[in-house]
């Protein structure tokens, strides 16, 4: 019997019982990790190794830097998580990884090792959406969570509203026209001479100003009939405001312009998210980290009387457990991926 035939037929076999324990992998940015989840929504182990301090003196990811550094990692880490389950490959019943979307010699490298392991231990292997996991990340906080429900996607790369139709398929209702939500924060706090990655970072800063203190107006995201949104504009209107000041001799208060600009982006989002959803709304993606954005989420989303969820912190930025999670789900649903899985950089959720 091949790989395929066997793989097929401990599929079926899953999908008969319902229960599965899958080892997930997610290397497609800076983080190389490895994660051991049952039956969709119980993390047995997490293991994150992040690079950050290896970008951090080029002010960004370093794509080469980071496959390569995936490469070293990978074999500790996914030992790390079958250590800290206190299992073996012998007790994992699915492998699940990241193929898309992200940087494509970081993906490769999980897909690739992957594939090993489905290959070595006759076990399915499941391609995943990155996106697909961030949306996961809320069934791991929230047991009882189901689709359909409206997320609100928010990351280095994305920033989308979604209907979430099922475990496996969401619906597009608006986007960004241009710049990420995650991608504006990392822009401005390298302006405002922040360190990467800049979405923390600002957040920090933005704590000691004042939202009020100057209006980033962006006329195209107060349409009321439109859900797509953008923000290279407001990303422009902050240089703007610190190349003036600058000019004029003046001294800005960078407190204040972070504040501003969050109070901005997060009004946007939530706006439009809020206005998306009628009875559940989840937020994703790793500016789901951001408290203003999280509390903003929640007094609207309270006011409109719909529900809301948001990630445990340890969930929001990119990790394992998550592809563990929607891997599962793919896996219940019958999708498995052959040998010839390969890394998809631009890997569209709708
Ligand atoms: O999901 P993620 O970890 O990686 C991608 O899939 O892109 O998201 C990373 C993005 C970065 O742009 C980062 O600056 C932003 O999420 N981010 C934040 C916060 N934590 C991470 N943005 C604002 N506030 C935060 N606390
Ligand atoms: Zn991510």
């Amino acid at each position: 019997m091949s790989y395929e035939q066997r793989a097929k037929e401990k599929q079926d076999a899953l999908i008969a019982s319902g229960r599965a324990t899958v080892l997930a992998i997610e290397s497609s940015c800076d983080e190389t990790a490895c994660a051991i989840v049952r039956n969709g929504r119980e993390v047995l182990s997490n293991t994150v190794h992040t690079q950050i301090p290896l970008h951090r003196k080029y002010g960004g990811v370093v794509p080469e830097l980071a496959s390569r550094n995936h490469v070293e990692r990978i074999g500790a880490v996914v030992e790390a998580a079958l250590t800290d389950a206190d299992m073996t490959l012998q007790d994992i019943d699915a492998i699940a990884v990241t193929c898309g979307p992200g940087l494509v010699g970081a993906l490769l490298v999980g897909v690739s090792y992957a594939k090993g392991l489905a290959l070595s231990h006759d076990l399915p292997l499941i391609g995943t959406n990155h996106i697909l996991g961030h949306i996961a990340a809320n069934y791991l906080t929230f047991p009882d969570l189901e689709p359909p429900f409206t997320c609100l996607i928010a990351s280095g790369g994305h920033s989308h509203i979604v209907r979430v139709e099922d475990y496996d398929r969401c619906t597009l209702i608006g986007r960004t026209r241009d710049d990420a939500a995650g991608e504006a924060f990392d822009k401005v706090a390298r302006v405002l001479g922040l360190p990467y990655p800049g979405g923390p970072e600002l957040e920090k800063l933005a704590k000691d100003g004042d939202p009020k203190a100057i209006r980033f107006r962006s006329a195209f995201n107060e349409r009321e009939d439109e859900y797509d949104m953008s923000f290279s504009g407001l990303k422009t209107a902050v240089i703007n405001v610190l190349h003036t000041s600058e000019q004029r001799g003046e001294t800005i208060n960078r407190a204040d312009v972070a504040a501003s600009f969050q109070y901005e982006v997060i009004s946007i989002l939530s706006d439009k998210a809020v206005r998306a959803a009628s009875d559940t709304l989840a937020l994703a993606g790793g500016v789901s980290a951001n408290a203003a954005l999280r509390n903003m989420l929640a007094r609207k989303s309270q006011k409109k009387g719909i529900r809301f969820c948001c990630p445990d912190f340890k969930y929001c930025t990119d990790n394992a457990a998550m592809i563990g999670s929607a891997g599962y789900y793919l896996l219940m649903k019958g999708h498995r991926d052959g040998l010839d899985l390969n890394a998809t950089p631009y890997l569209s959720v709708v």
